[in-house]
This record gives C-alpha cells, structure tokens and sequence, in this order.
C-alpha cells in the first residue's frame, strides 16, 4: 500500500432515513422554492397506493405536478428521451425519481439529457463520455421503493440500446441527488420476490466492492456493515416483513451503493448481459452468479473472505465457508425468486 499517493473520498449525499421521511418531501419543496416537479417512476408504481398518496400530498401543499411513467423494466433510450419531452413541454423547475434502479435510472438520464442534447449515449461512461458532462442539471431528489441498487444515493444511470439492447452507463458526479428521502414505509409492500432479487443485488455489490482491488477503506467497512445487515435481515424481509427487517435492507443497499464507487466485479460482469439478451432481472441475474462468481474469487483474497466470513457471522472463516453461506442463503430465497423467471 503506497501511503503517499493522494486518494479521493465522496460521500456527498444527504440522506433523509427512517418510517415516514417521505412526509418531510413537501415541506423540503418549499423550503427550496420548487414549485412545479417532474416525477418519474414506473408504470406499476403509479398505480400503487403510497405514489399515489405521495401526488395527492403533493397536490394537497399547493405543487403542480406532472407525472413520467412510460419507461421498460430494463430501460432504453427512448423512454429517457420521451421523459426530456414532457419536461420541455411542461414548465418544470425540479426533477424527483420514485421507484427502484429502473424508474431512478430514467429520472437520473432524463437529469442528464435536459442540459446535454448531444446523442445519449455520447456520454457513455466507458467510451469516455462523462467528459462532456459539463452543463449544470436541475435539482434531483430521489426516493427509493425497493432496497437492491442504491441507485437513489448513485451517481450513474444504466440504459439499454432500444435495438442493439446493449447496456450503457452514464455517470457523472453532477448527477447525484442532492438528496434522498429514504422511507423503509414506501417498501413495506414489496412482493417477496422483488424483496429476493433486490435483496442480493445488495448482498453482490457489498461484497464486490469489499473484493475490489482499488484502495478504499471507507468503502471496505461499509461494505463489511451493509454485507452483515443484508445476513441478519433479508430473509426475514422476504419471508416474514416487518418494519426492521426493511429499514435494515434499505441501509444495506444504500450502503452497497455508496461503497461500489469503489468497484465492483465479475458477478455484476455476468449479470449485465444476461439483462441484456434475456431481460433478466438485475437482481435475480446477481443471484444465481453470486456464488459461483465468489468462488472464482477466492485465489488470492482468502484474506478478505475471512473478513468477510466475520461480517457474515460464520464460525468458520475460510472461503468455502462463504460459498456455502451463499448457497444456503439462497436455498432459503430461492423458491420466491422463481417467480421473477414470469415477471422478467
Ligand atoms: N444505477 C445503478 O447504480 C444501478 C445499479 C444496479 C442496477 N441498476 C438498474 O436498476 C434496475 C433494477 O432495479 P430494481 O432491482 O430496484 O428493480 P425495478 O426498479 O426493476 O423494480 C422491480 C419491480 O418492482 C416494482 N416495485 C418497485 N417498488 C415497489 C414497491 N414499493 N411496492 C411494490 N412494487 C414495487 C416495480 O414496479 C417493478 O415492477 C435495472 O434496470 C438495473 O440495470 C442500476
Ligand atoms: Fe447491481
């Protein structure tokens, strides 16, 4: 470890957690002086109860709203750019996401893409892109309804190719939320199997940001947390949900995301393009890779997997012992999650 390289650290967001913060969004709006919002989220969401008391409070406080639901389960490019359009024919002063990684990720490209309308995917992060990130973006608040991503506390947005459905990730600090209201409440009706894939997408990126090789010390015992936050409460939160076994999820996956700045690893790798090709849900696709993908890890890191083994709460540290974690872990889930197999 080389002490005398100068590093960065961000953890710039505010988080506003706990059972009922959702109640602190209209009062925050005004404060702020944002009058007129543009909320996005999915079609499902829109119609639960919770978004719609959301609006209707809103609607109560004196805001003018307008509402983006048109978006796919993975999201293209069409619908980021369908959503720039009702922003530009409407007159809209603030952006707020509500959902999970899917509606989060168009809210965050629609930020990106109402100051920058070069092609969208000029700004693809892995060609370089971020650089023409320049402009400034309206003020973004997100509000997340499932604990997986972390995208509400992310600063990237994943979207699919309408026809190639290749996955590119546009990335900028700029489009950070300047705050998030994280509400475990708003997940409370999660069905089971949502709870289960989103579930270890959080478990995956705590433990692939923990193996990620860059230098990060802040990440790695966030990750240690969030890894045994998501042991103690997952399956409860899938099986039996309560309002602890939420709120620890919803920690947990922010935690995961914020610590993925860090990097994250072959599991994600694998997931990604099976997304792409079949629609796979982002978690599920994390599910059945996490504990192969582990053990191709563990050559090298026997180290950090005993670290890891701790957080987890095993009596033995080895390696293996972690692949078994996983295994069982998932025996315990695995039976919801085949639901999603429909859903996707
Ligand atoms: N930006 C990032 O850092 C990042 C990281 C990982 C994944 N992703 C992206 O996130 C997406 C996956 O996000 P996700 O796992 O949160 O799933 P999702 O957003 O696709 O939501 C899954 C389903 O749950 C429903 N749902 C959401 N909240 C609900 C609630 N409270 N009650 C009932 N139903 C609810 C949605 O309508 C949807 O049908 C993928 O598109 C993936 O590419 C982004
Ligand atoms: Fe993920």
């Amino acid at each position: 470890m080389d002490f005398n390289q100068i590093r960065q650290f961000n953890f710039p967001t505010i988080i506003r957690f706990g059972a009922g913060a959702i109640k602190e969004l209209a009062p925050y709006l005004k404060k702020e002086g944002f009058l007129n919002p543009l909320i996005v989220t999915d079609p499902q969401i829109a119609e639960l109860s919770f978004f719609k008391i959301i609006i209707q409070d809103l609607k109560n406080n004196g805001f003018s709203t307008e509402i983006f639901s048109d978006i796919h389960k993975n999201p293209i490019k069409s619908d980021v750019y369908k959503g720039t359009e009702l922003w530009d024919a409407t007159n809209r002063d603030c952006l707020i996401g509500i959902g999970g990684g899917a509606a989060l990720d168009v809210a965050r490209a629609i930020l990106l893409r109402i100051n920058h309308r070069e092609d969208l995917f000029k700004y693809d992060d892995l060609i370089g892109g971020d650089v023409y990130v320049i402009n400034e973006v309206p003020h973004f608040i997100t509000i997340p309804t499932t604990a997986g991503t972390g995208s509400e506390v992310g600063r990237s947005a994943i979207i699919s190719d309408d026809i190639t459905h290749q996955k590119k990730i546009l990335f900028s600090p700029k489009l950070l939320a300047k705050i998030v209201f994280a509400d475990p409440l708003l997940t409370m009706e999660l069905p089971a199997f949502i709870t289960a894939a989103t579930g270890m997408d959080a478990l995956t990126h705590n433990m692939e940001a923990f193996l990620a090789k860059n230098f990060h010390p802040m990440c790695d015992g966030i990750a240690l947390e969030g890894m045994r936050l998501v042991s103690e409460s997952l399956e409860n939160a899938v099986i039996n949900p309560d309002i602890v076994s939420r709120s620890k999820m919803l920690l947990a996956s922010m935690m995961g995301a914020i610590a993925f700045q860090k990097g994250l690893g072959v599991v994600h790798s694998l997931a990604h393009p099976l997304s792409s090709l079949l629609d796979t849900h982002h978690g599920l696709a994390n599910a059945v890779n996490i504990p192969y993908g582990m053990r191709f890890n563990i050559a090298g890191f026997e180290d950090r997997f005993g670290r890891m083994a701790q957080a987890l709460n095993l009596k033995n540290t080895s390696g293996d012992s972690v692949i078994q974690f996983l295994f069982n872990f998932l025996g315990y889930i695995n039976g919801y999650m085949k639901d999603l197999a429909e859903f996707s």
